[in-house]
Parts: C-alpha cells; structure tokens; sequence
C-alpha cells in the first residue's frame, strides 16, 4: 500500500493503540490503510478489537495514542470533516426506536446538516433500495431484526459519505436478506463508497471484499488481497458418521502411521494428503488441504464397502482460519485457542 499517496486513502490508521479503564488492552498498536474505493474486511474472533477499532474512527470511543485519519481528516484535528465523510452501522442497534422509519432516516440527515429536501430525497432512494421504503411510516421498533440492520444502513448514507463502515451488518441476518445486502453493498461499492465492514463469515469476506486484515487481540495479524490470503494455508475437516465402521481398515492403507494407530494419510490421484483419522467416538474424520477433493476418499469408503449415514463440517472454515493463523503467527506456548471449536453442520457454516 505504500505506493498510495495520502489523498488516496479513505482510512489511514497509524500505531493505534486502545487501553479500557479496566487495563483491557484492546488495540496494540494497529496500523492499517484502506484505499479510496476499496471494499475491505475486518476479521477476527470475538473480542479482537473490530469494534474498538471502528469506534474510535467514529470518535464514538477515546483512543490511547496512535493517529487515525479519513480522507487526509485528521480525528483530532478535523472531528466534524471525519463525521462527514463516514456512514457507521454499529454492531448494535442505537436508532431511537420510538421514532417512525422516515424520522429515524431524516433525522440523521438533520444531525449532519443536510437539507431537509435533499435529506428526504436520499431517504426514499435508499429505503426503497432496502426494501423498507412500505415500512416508512411504522414505528422502528416494529420493525424486524433483519429491517433494523437495514434501516441503520440507509441511516448511515443519508449525508451521502465517502466511507460506509459496517460493523457486522448481516450478523442475525437470514440467508436471503444477506443475499439481497451483498448485491446492495456491492452496488454502492461499485457506485463509488469505500466499505469497510467486519464479518464473522468468511464467505461474506469472499463474495464482497478485495483486501481483509485479519485483527486477533489487538494487533493486526495478517493483511493483504482476499484472493491471496483466504485460499492459502486452509484445510478443512470433515466428519463423517460411518454405517459399519468396523469394514473401514485404515491400517490396510500404505501410509498408515503405524506408531500412532490412529491416523493414515490417503494418497490418492486427485486427492493426494487427506488426514484420516478415528475420532474418540468412533466417528471418522478426514481433514483436507487446500484444493483437494473428497473423491478419493469415496472411493476408498466404496472399495471398503462403507457406508456413509452422514457428513459436516468439523468448524466453519473462518474459525479454521483463525486458529491456523493465530497459531501460525503466535507461537507462544501459552496461547489459547482464538476461537473454541464449535462443530457445525455443512448449512450453517454458509451465510
Ligand atoms: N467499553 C469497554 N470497556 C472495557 N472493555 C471493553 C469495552 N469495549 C470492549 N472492551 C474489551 O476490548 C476487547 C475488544 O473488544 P471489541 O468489542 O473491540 O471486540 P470485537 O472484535 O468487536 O469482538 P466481537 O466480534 O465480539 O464483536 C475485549 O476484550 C472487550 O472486552
Ligand atoms: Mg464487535
């Protein structure tokens, strides 16, 4: 990024740093830089600082040292250029929920000095993009979970900022909603707003962004293109319910690890490095590098006469993610897993 000059930066954060009052230190010194009309990912586990982070660009939450700068504005020297410039979907609902739909739009727009007009306008124009334009007139507190986000999103565009900062926007979000905000985020992306949001789903990061920085307690741990980072180093691990696993003879397998009796990698033509190995409960499991295929692993289940009753995933592919990463750059003994490993079946792990 260092080939960009300053004025093509719509955030340029430098050695942030973030303690609480109660000695959490949330932020270590982050450094991060989004280009103007970049549509950007912030990942990370639970309690990594995504909020912190977006907070104190949104003058919401006090740094502790370090220098954040929106379009060229500086936070502390050019508070009121930084507000406008910048769209925020909070990851909670802060909207006045007393207030109809159209209030809490053009309410906003008040606030950040727009005309009344204009304001009512942009209003129309984003609410019926967001599918709320026949909820205008309803109190907001009626609305649905999936319309609150929607309606903190046409909120934030009504002053018309260069930069949209999502704070988990489709978190609770159902599949087809979430459908319908990636083709309206990919659209005010490619009309020209810079977005910058933070995910739990890797998919969404996939389907939306071109650069990701992945944040882990604080510290920025990997940064760069979606394309390069996501598809290096994932492997992912299967689980499969075996009818008759008594027929499975994993040790018949030429690569068994004999001194461990538990496991046998699977070389086979397609699908060369499939790890299997027996799980306590007799359940199997097949863990694959990036870009292989199950193929083999049916064929042998076939020539063995296995039957497979049912399949999921071991953890959805983000948290694999995260581990791998967070082990990989944190070698620490003491380290605790990032994120627990929860098991999920193959549905959930998709938005
Ligand atoms: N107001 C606060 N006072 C004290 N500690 C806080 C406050 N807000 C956040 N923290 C702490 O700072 C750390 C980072 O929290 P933050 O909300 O930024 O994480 P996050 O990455 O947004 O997590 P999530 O994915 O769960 O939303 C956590 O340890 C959290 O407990
Ligand atoms: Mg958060």
């Amino acid at each position: 990024m260092s080939h960009l000059q300053n004025n093509e930066l719509a955030l340029d954060i430098r050695g942030l740093r973030k303690s609480y009052d109660d000695g959490i230190e949330a932020l270590k010194g982050v450094d991060l830089q989004v280009a103007s009309g970049d549509f950007f990912a912030l990942l990370g586990p639970n309690g990594a600082g995504k909020s912190t982070l977006i907070g104190i660009v949104a003058s919401l939450v006090r740094k502790s040292s370090g220098s954040v700068s929106v379009y060229g504005h500086s936070i502390d020297k050019d508070p009121n250029a930084v507000r406008a410039h910048i769209g925020l979907v909070p990851q909670e609902f802060n909207f006045n929920v007393f207030e109809s739909v159209m209030d809490v739009v053009t309410n906003s727009a008040g606030y950040h000095g727009i005309r009344r007009a204009e304001a009512l306008e942009r209003a129309e124009y984003y609410l019926d993009l967001l599918d709320l334009w026949g909820k205008r007139k309803d109190m907001s507190r009626t609305l649905s979970g999936g319309m609150k986000r929607r309606l903190m999103i046409a909120r934030s565009l009504v002053h018309d900022p260069l930069l949209l900062i999502l704070d988990e926007p489709t978190a609770g979000v159902d599949i087809e909603i979430r459908r319908s905000m990636w083709e309206f985020l990919q659209r005010i992306n490619d009309e020209g707003k810079t977005i910058v949001l933070t995910t739990h789903y890797l998919e969404e990061a996939e389907a939306l962004c071109r650069n990701v920085a992945v944040i882990d307690q604080g510290d920025v741990i990997r940064q760069g293109a979606v394309s390069n980072l996501l598809t290096e180093a994932i492997t992912q691990t299967f689980i499969f319910d075996l009818e008759n696993p008594q027929d499975l003879k994993l040790q018949d397998l030429p690569a068994f690890d004999a001194a461990e009796q538990t496991g046998a990698l699977l070389q086979g033509s397609a699908g060369d490095g499939i790890t299997l190995r027996w799980r306590e409960n007799g359940q199997l499991e097949a863990e694959l590098p990036r870009g292989a295929v199950l193929n083999p692993l049916f064929d042998l289940l076939g020539y063995q006469q296995v039957r497979v009753a049912s399949m999921r995933t071991k953890a959805n592919r983000l948290e694999t993610f995260f581990l791998q990463l967070v082990d990989a750059n944190d070698a620490t003994a003491d380290a605790t897993p990032a994120v627990p490993s929860r098991e999920s079946s193959v549905q959930e792990s998709r938005p």
